[in-house]
Protein backbone atom coordinates (compact mmCIF):
# COMPACT_ATOMS: atom_id res chain seq x y z
CA UNK A 1 0.00 0.00 0.00
CA UNK A 2 1.33 3.17 -1.16
CA UNK A 3 1.65 6.72 1.06
CA UNK A 4 -0.72 7.83 -1.75
CA UNK A 5 -3.40 5.23 -1.50
CA UNK A 6 -3.58 5.36 2.64
CA UNK A 7 -4.22 8.85 2.36
CA UNK A 8 -7.17 8.67 -0.36
CA UNK A 9 -8.67 5.79 2.33
CA UNK A 10 -8.06 8.00 5.29
CA UNK A 11 -10.15 11.11 3.25
CA UNK A 12 -12.88 8.39 2.31
CA UNK A 13 -13.56 7.41 5.55
CA UNK A 14 -13.29 10.63 7.99
CA UNK A 15 -15.79 12.25 5.87
CA UNK A 16 -18.09 8.93 5.20
CA UNK A 17 -18.04 7.68 8.63
CA UNK A 18 -18.02 8.93 12.03
CA UNK A 19 -14.42 9.36 13.38
CA UNK A 20 -15.58 12.16 15.74
CA UNK A 21 -14.09 11.25 19.04
CA UNK A 22 -17.19 10.84 21.35
CA UNK A 23 -15.36 12.69 23.95
CA UNK A 24 -15.68 16.38 24.03
CA UNK A 25 -12.91 19.38 23.90
CA UNK A 26 -13.91 20.41 27.26
CA UNK A 27 -14.32 23.63 25.63
CA UNK A 28 -18.80 22.69 26.70
CA UNK A 29 -16.76 23.82 30.54
CA UNK A 30 -16.09 27.71 29.22
CA UNK A 31 -18.30 30.21 29.34
CA UNK A 32 -17.28 33.72 28.19
CA UNK A 33 -18.83 36.68 30.25
CA UNK A 34 -21.76 38.51 28.19
CA UNK A 35 -21.21 42.10 28.58
CA UNK A 36 -24.29 43.72 28.00
CA UNK A 37 -23.53 47.31 27.43
CA UNK A 38 -19.70 46.59 25.06
CA UNK A 39 -18.78 50.31 24.40
CA UNK A 40 -17.56 49.24 21.00
CA UNK A 41 -18.64 49.52 17.63
CA UNK A 42 -19.12 45.49 16.08
CA UNK A 43 -17.85 47.36 12.62
CA UNK A 44 -14.99 48.55 13.92
CA UNK A 45 -13.68 44.95 16.12
CA UNK A 46 -10.36 44.40 14.93
CA UNK A 47 -9.80 40.10 14.27
CA UNK A 48 -6.28 40.95 12.77
CA UNK A 49 -3.86 38.63 14.79
CA UNK A 50 0.06 38.13 14.50
CA UNK A 51 1.23 34.65 14.09
CA UNK A 52 4.39 33.61 13.64
CA UNK A 53 5.63 37.39 12.89
CA UNK A 54 2.96 37.12 10.19
CA UNK A 55 -0.50 39.59 10.33
CA UNK A 56 -3.44 37.00 9.74
CA UNK A 57 -6.87 39.11 8.98
CA UNK A 58 -8.16 36.87 11.60
CA UNK A 59 -7.05 34.04 13.68
CA UNK A 60 -7.45 31.17 11.94
CA UNK A 61 -5.83 28.27 10.70
CA UNK A 62 -6.80 25.29 8.66
CA UNK A 63 -4.94 22.70 9.95
CA UNK A 64 -2.98 19.96 7.54
CA UNK A 65 -4.92 17.59 5.68
CA UNK A 66 -3.71 16.42 1.84
CA UNK A 67 -1.95 15.97 -1.41
CA UNK A 68 0.10 13.71 -3.31
CA UNK A 69 -2.74 12.65 -5.68
CA UNK A 70 -4.84 14.46 -8.25
CA UNK A 71 -8.06 14.44 -5.47
CA UNK A 72 -5.74 15.50 -3.18
CA UNK A 73 -5.03 18.29 -5.46
CA UNK A 74 -8.57 19.20 -6.22
CA UNK A 75 -8.86 19.90 -1.86
CA UNK A 76 -5.40 21.59 -1.93
CA UNK A 77 -6.66 23.55 -4.83
CA UNK A 78 -9.89 24.53 -3.28
CA UNK A 79 -8.94 25.51 0.26
CA UNK A 80 -6.13 27.59 -1.09
CA UNK A 81 -8.52 29.49 -2.64
CA UNK A 82 -10.34 30.51 0.28
CA UNK A 83 -7.39 30.74 2.55
CA UNK A 84 -6.15 33.40 0.08
CA UNK A 85 -9.65 35.50 -0.04
CA UNK A 86 -9.83 36.12 3.66
CA UNK A 87 -5.97 36.02 4.33
CA UNK A 88 -5.87 32.87 7.05
CA UNK A 89 -3.28 30.35 7.47
CA UNK A 90 -3.26 26.91 6.02
CA UNK A 91 -1.44 23.91 6.45
CA UNK A 92 -0.68 21.07 3.95
CA UNK A 93 -0.76 17.37 5.15
CA UNK A 94 1.81 15.23 4.98
CA UNK A 95 4.30 15.31 2.22
CA UNK A 96 6.38 12.53 2.87
CA UNK A 97 4.78 11.07 -1.17
CA UNK A 98 5.93 13.96 -3.08
CA UNK A 99 9.39 14.18 -1.41
CA UNK A 100 9.50 10.69 -2.32
CA UNK A 101 8.08 11.19 -6.11
CA UNK A 102 8.32 14.51 -7.37
CA UNK A 103 5.41 13.74 -9.54
CA UNK A 104 3.38 14.71 -6.79
CA UNK A 105 4.88 17.75 -6.18
CA UNK A 106 1.76 19.70 -7.92
CA UNK A 107 -0.62 18.51 -5.67
CA UNK A 108 1.04 20.53 -2.72
CA UNK A 109 2.58 23.31 -4.96
CA UNK A 110 -0.61 24.41 -6.11
CA UNK A 111 -1.35 25.77 -2.69
CA UNK A 112 1.57 28.53 -2.83
CA UNK A 113 0.12 29.27 -6.60
CA UNK A 114 -3.11 29.94 -5.72
CA UNK A 115 -1.99 31.81 -2.63
CA UNK A 116 1.11 33.69 -3.25
CA UNK A 117 1.52 36.10 0.07
CA UNK A 118 -0.76 33.54 2.36
CA UNK A 119 0.71 31.86 5.87
CA UNK A 120 1.10 28.52 4.62
CA UNK A 121 2.70 25.47 6.18
CA UNK A 122 4.97 22.44 5.32
CA UNK A 123 4.45 18.78 6.56
CA UNK A 124 6.24 15.93 8.10
CA UNK A 125 5.64 13.32 10.27
CA UNK A 126 8.11 12.77 13.23
CA UNK A 127 8.13 9.17 13.05
CA UNK A 128 10.34 9.82 9.46
CA UNK A 129 13.43 11.16 11.28
CA UNK A 130 13.94 7.62 12.20
CA UNK A 131 13.96 6.30 9.02
CA UNK A 132 16.25 8.24 7.40
CA UNK A 133 14.67 11.86 6.66
CA UNK A 134 16.94 14.59 7.99
CA UNK A 135 17.30 18.19 7.17
CA UNK A 136 17.25 17.59 3.14
CA UNK A 137 13.89 16.27 3.10
CA UNK A 138 12.60 19.68 5.46
CA UNK A 139 14.49 21.67 2.99
CA UNK A 140 12.61 19.89 0.31
CA UNK A 141 9.09 20.11 2.20
CA UNK A 142 9.20 23.79 3.14
CA UNK A 143 10.73 24.73 -0.85
CA UNK A 144 7.70 22.57 -2.51
CA UNK A 145 5.45 25.13 -1.43
CA UNK A 146 7.45 27.89 -0.37
CA UNK A 147 6.57 27.46 3.29
CA UNK A 148 6.69 29.85 6.04
CA UNK A 149 6.95 27.08 8.82
CA UNK A 150 6.87 23.18 8.93
CA UNK A 151 4.50 21.29 10.96
CA UNK A 152 6.02 18.06 12.40
CA UNK A 153 3.01 15.88 13.19
CA UNK A 154 3.26 13.99 16.18
CA UNK A 155 0.89 11.03 16.23
CA UNK A 156 1.98 8.15 18.29
CA UNK A 157 -1.70 7.04 18.64
CA UNK A 158 -2.06 6.81 15.26
CA UNK A 159 0.31 5.12 14.48
CA UNK A 160 0.08 2.12 16.87
CA UNK A 161 -3.26 1.31 15.63
CA UNK A 162 -2.31 2.03 11.62
CA UNK A 163 -1.98 -1.75 9.66
CA UNK A 164 1.47 -0.62 8.27
CA UNK A 165 2.38 2.09 11.20
CA UNK A 166 6.00 3.09 11.65
CA UNK A 167 5.82 3.23 15.70
CA UNK A 168 9.62 3.90 16.29
CA UNK A 169 9.53 6.89 18.25
CA UNK A 170 12.29 6.92 20.30
CA UNK A 171 15.20 9.74 20.53
CA UNK A 172 13.45 11.75 18.62
CA UNK A 173 13.89 15.19 20.51
CA UNK A 174 17.28 15.40 19.73
CA UNK A 175 16.31 15.11 16.47
CA UNK A 176 13.92 17.60 16.28
CA UNK A 177 16.39 19.93 18.09
CA UNK A 178 19.02 19.33 15.04
CA UNK A 179 16.70 19.87 12.53
CA UNK A 180 15.59 23.02 14.11
CA UNK A 181 19.00 24.18 14.79
CA UNK A 182 19.45 24.74 10.49
CA UNK A 183 16.13 25.58 9.55
CA UNK A 184 15.61 28.97 8.68
CA UNK A 185 11.66 28.81 9.24
CA UNK A 186 9.69 27.96 12.44
CA UNK A 187 9.21 24.14 13.19
CA UNK A 188 5.58 23.74 14.25
CA UNK A 189 5.32 20.77 16.73
CA UNK A 190 1.78 19.68 15.79
CA UNK A 191 -0.58 16.94 17.38
CA UNK A 192 -3.21 14.94 15.69
CA UNK A 193 -5.89 14.44 18.06
CA UNK A 194 -4.59 13.06 21.17
CA UNK A 195 -3.16 16.56 22.69
CA UNK A 196 -0.36 17.92 23.39
CA UNK A 197 0.52 18.15 27.27
CA UNK A 198 2.71 20.25 29.46
CA UNK A 199 5.47 18.08 29.76
CA UNK A 200 6.15 17.52 26.72
CA UNK A 201 6.02 21.17 25.67
CA UNK A 202 8.16 22.11 28.25
CA UNK A 203 11.18 19.85 26.96
CA UNK A 204 9.95 20.82 23.25
CA UNK A 205 10.43 24.75 24.23
CA UNK A 206 13.95 23.90 25.78
CA UNK A 207 15.29 23.16 22.74
CA UNK A 208 14.10 26.03 20.88
CA UNK A 209 10.87 25.27 19.98
CA UNK A 210 8.28 28.08 19.60
CA UNK A 211 5.25 27.29 18.01
CA UNK A 212 2.79 24.58 18.78
CA UNK A 213 -0.47 22.97 17.32
CA UNK A 214 -1.81 21.23 20.25
CA UNK A 215 -5.09 19.19 17.97
CA UNK A 216 -6.46 18.17 21.44
CA UNK A 217 -9.00 15.56 21.78
CA UNK A 218 -12.76 16.29 21.21
CA UNK A 219 -12.26 16.56 17.09
CA UNK A 220 -11.23 13.77 13.77
CA UNK A 221 -9.65 10.50 16.14
CA UNK A 222 -7.10 9.00 14.12
CA UNK A 223 -7.23 5.77 16.60
CA UNK A 224 -10.64 5.38 15.69
CA UNK A 225 -9.92 6.21 11.62
CA UNK A 226 -6.94 3.65 11.31
CA UNK A 227 -9.03 0.64 13.71
CA UNK A 228 -11.96 1.87 10.74
CA UNK A 229 -9.59 1.42 7.81
CA UNK A 230 -7.95 -2.27 9.32
CA UNK A 231 -11.68 -3.44 9.87
CA UNK A 232 -12.73 -2.54 6.23
CA UNK A 233 -9.49 -4.17 4.92
CA UNK A 234 -9.72 -7.74 6.94
CA UNK A 235 -12.76 -7.42 8.33
CA UNK A 236 -12.09 -6.66 12.23
CA UNK A 237 -9.25 -4.23 12.91
CA UNK A 238 -5.86 -6.15 13.09
CA UNK A 239 -4.90 -4.13 16.43
CA UNK A 240 -8.62 -3.53 18.04
CA UNK A 241 -8.26 -0.31 20.00
CA UNK A 242 -11.63 -0.86 22.61
CA UNK A 243 -12.22 3.03 24.35
CA UNK A 244 -8.83 3.97 23.22
CA UNK A 245 -10.62 4.96 19.82
CA UNK A 246 -13.40 7.53 22.18
CA UNK A 247 -11.12 8.44 24.94
CA UNK A 248 -7.54 8.69 25.07
CA UNK A 249 -5.89 11.87 24.61
CA UNK A 250 -5.22 15.41 26.31
CA UNK A 251 -8.79 16.95 25.76
CA UNK A 252 -8.68 20.55 23.99
CA UNK A 253 -9.10 22.97 26.39
CA UNK A 254 -6.35 21.37 28.82
CA UNK A 255 -4.19 20.72 26.28
CA UNK A 256 -4.41 24.67 25.16
CA UNK A 257 -3.93 25.71 28.89
CA UNK A 258 -0.83 22.41 29.22
CA UNK A 259 0.68 24.40 26.21
CA UNK A 260 0.68 28.02 27.15
CA UNK A 261 1.73 26.98 30.60
CA UNK A 262 4.87 25.50 29.51
CA UNK A 263 5.89 27.81 26.50
CA UNK A 264 4.39 31.65 27.44
CA UNK A 265 6.32 32.99 24.57
CA UNK A 266 5.03 31.08 21.93
CA UNK A 267 2.54 30.61 19.08
CA UNK A 268 0.18 28.64 19.62
CA UNK A 269 -2.73 26.78 16.96
CA UNK A 270 -5.55 25.65 18.93
CA UNK A 271 -6.85 22.51 17.82
CA UNK A 272 -8.84 19.28 17.20
CA UNK A 273 -12.79 19.70 17.43
CA UNK A 274 -12.95 23.12 17.05
CA UNK A 275 -16.58 23.50 14.91
CA UNK A 276 -17.51 27.09 15.09
CA UNK A 277 -16.18 30.81 16.19
CA UNK A 278 -17.39 30.48 19.90
CA UNK A 279 -15.12 27.26 19.61
CA UNK A 280 -12.07 28.99 18.30
CA UNK A 281 -12.68 31.88 20.73
CA UNK A 282 -12.92 30.39 23.44
CA UNK A 283 -9.77 28.52 22.50
CA UNK A 284 -7.92 31.98 22.43
CA UNK A 285 -9.42 33.21 25.58
CA UNK A 286 -7.83 30.20 27.13
CA UNK A 287 -4.38 30.86 25.59
CA UNK A 288 -4.14 30.09 21.95
CA UNK A 289 -3.03 32.55 19.20
CA UNK A 290 -5.41 31.12 16.91
CA UNK A 291 -7.68 28.61 16.40
CA UNK A 292 -7.40 25.53 13.82
CA UNK A 293 -9.77 23.13 12.16
CA UNK A 294 -9.62 20.64 9.28
CA UNK A 295 -12.19 18.18 9.25
CA UNK A 296 -15.17 20.74 8.77
CA UNK A 297 -13.39 22.20 6.05
CA UNK A 298 -13.01 18.93 3.96
CA UNK A 299 -16.97 17.81 5.02
CA UNK A 300 -18.09 21.03 4.10
CA UNK A 301 -16.01 20.71 0.99
CA UNK A 302 -17.15 17.93 0.00
CA UNK A 303 -21.11 18.12 0.42
CA UNK A 304 -21.24 22.15 -0.84
CA UNK A 305 -18.20 22.24 -2.65
CA UNK A 306 -16.12 25.63 -2.61
CA UNK A 307 -18.76 28.27 -2.08
CA UNK A 308 -19.57 26.26 0.95
CA UNK A 309 -16.51 26.46 2.64
CA UNK A 310 -15.96 30.17 1.74
CA UNK A 311 -19.65 30.92 3.31
CA UNK A 312 -18.55 28.24 6.53
CA UNK A 313 -15.66 30.58 7.17
CA UNK A 314 -17.58 33.92 6.64
CA UNK A 315 -19.36 32.52 9.29
CA UNK A 316 -16.95 31.02 11.63
CA UNK A 317 -15.00 34.83 11.07
CA UNK A 318 -18.17 36.99 12.27
CA UNK A 319 -19.22 34.27 15.02
CA UNK A 320 -15.65 35.26 16.82
CA UNK A 321 -15.84 38.88 15.75
CA UNK A 322 -19.71 38.76 17.70
CA UNK A 323 -17.75 36.90 20.61
CA UNK A 324 -15.61 39.46 21.20
CA UNK A 325 -17.83 42.12 20.73
CA UNK A 326 -20.32 40.39 22.89
CA UNK A 327 -17.52 40.25 25.64
CA UNK A 328 -16.62 43.91 25.55
CA UNK A 329 -13.72 43.61 23.50
CA UNK A 330 -12.43 45.98 20.70
CA UNK A 331 -9.81 42.66 19.08
CA UNK A 332 -8.57 39.01 19.21
CA UNK A 333 -6.07 39.76 21.61
CA UNK A 334 -8.92 41.50 24.22
CA UNK A 335 -10.05 37.42 24.40
CA UNK A 336 -6.72 36.99 26.59
CA UNK A 337 -7.88 39.44 29.22
CA UNK A 338 -11.85 38.69 28.97
CA UNK A 339 -13.74 37.77 32.42
CA UNK A 340 -14.56 33.60 31.96
CA UNK A 341 -15.66 31.07 33.74
CA UNK A 342 -13.94 27.75 33.71
CA UNK A 343 -16.25 24.36 35.83
CA UNK A 344 -16.87 20.80 35.68
CA UNK A 345 -14.78 18.08 34.27
CA UNK A 346 -12.25 21.10 32.81
CA UNK A 347 -11.41 22.53 36.72
CA UNK A 348 -11.39 18.98 38.00
CA UNK A 349 -9.26 18.16 35.31
CA UNK A 350 -6.54 21.36 35.80
CA UNK A 351 -7.12 21.24 39.37
CA UNK A 352 -5.59 17.41 39.01
CA UNK A 353 -2.25 18.82 36.66
CA UNK A 354 -1.44 21.26 39.46
CA UNK A 355 -2.90 24.33 37.95
CA UNK A 356 -5.29 26.55 39.80
CA UNK A 357 -7.47 28.23 36.71
CA UNK A 358 -8.13 31.49 38.51
CA UNK A 359 -4.22 31.61 38.68
CA UNK A 360 -3.54 31.29 35.65
CA UNK A 361 -6.61 33.08 33.91
CA UNK A 362 -5.12 35.71 35.77
CA UNK A 363 -1.50 35.75 34.24
CA UNK A 364 -3.31 35.81 30.93
CA UNK A 365 -1.54 38.33 28.93
CA UNK A 366 1.26 36.83 26.37
CA UNK A 367 2.47 39.15 24.43
C1 LIG B 1 -5.61 15.33 8.90
N1 LIG B 1 -4.62 15.76 9.79
C2 LIG B 1 -3.30 15.72 9.40
N2 LIG B 1 -2.35 16.33 10.16
C3 LIG B 1 -1.06 16.35 9.78
O1 LIG B 1 -0.25 16.95 10.48
N3 LIG B 1 -0.67 15.73 8.63
C4 LIG B 1 -1.56 15.10 7.81
O2 LIG B 1 -1.19 14.55 6.77
C5 LIG B 1 -2.93 15.08 8.20
N4 LIG B 1 -3.88 14.45 7.44
C6 LIG B 1 -5.22 14.62 7.73
C7 LIG B 1 -6.19 14.14 6.85
C8 LIG B 1 -7.53 14.38 7.09
C9 LIG B 1 -8.54 13.83 6.15
C10 LIG B 1 -7.93 15.14 8.24
C11 LIG B 1 -9.37 15.46 8.53
C12 LIG B 1 -6.97 15.58 9.13
C13 LIG B 1 -4.97 16.20 11.16
C14 LIG B 1 -5.52 17.60 11.23
O3 LIG B 1 -4.60 18.57 10.77
C15 LIG B 1 -5.97 17.95 12.67
O4 LIG B 1 -4.84 18.06 13.51
C16 LIG B 1 -6.92 16.95 13.28
O5 LIG B 1 -7.79 16.43 12.31
C17 LIG B 1 -7.75 17.57 14.41
O6 LIG B 1 -8.51 18.67 13.95
P1 LIG B 1 -10.08 18.57 13.58
O7 LIG B 1 -10.20 17.70 12.39
O8 LIG B 1 -10.76 17.96 14.79
O9 LIG B 1 -10.50 19.97 13.32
Amino acid sequence: MSTTERKLEHIDIVVNENVQSRESTLLEYVRLIHNPLPEHDLNHIDLSKDFCGYTLSAPLVITGITGGHPDAEKINDAISKIVNKFNIAMGVGSQRAAIENSNLTHSFSIVRENAPNAFLIANIGVAQLNKGYGIKEFVKAIEMIKANAIAIHINPGQEAYQDEGDTDFSNLISKIEEINDQLNVPIIIKEVGNGLNKGIVRELRSIGIKCFDTAGLGGTNWIKTESIRSRKKHGFALKEPGKLADFWGNPTALSIIETRISAIDSYIIGSGGIRDGLDAAKAISLGADVAGMAFPILKILKIEGEKGIENYIKNVIYQIKTSIFLSGGENVYSLWKTPLTIWGRLKDELLMRGIEPNEYLNKRLYT
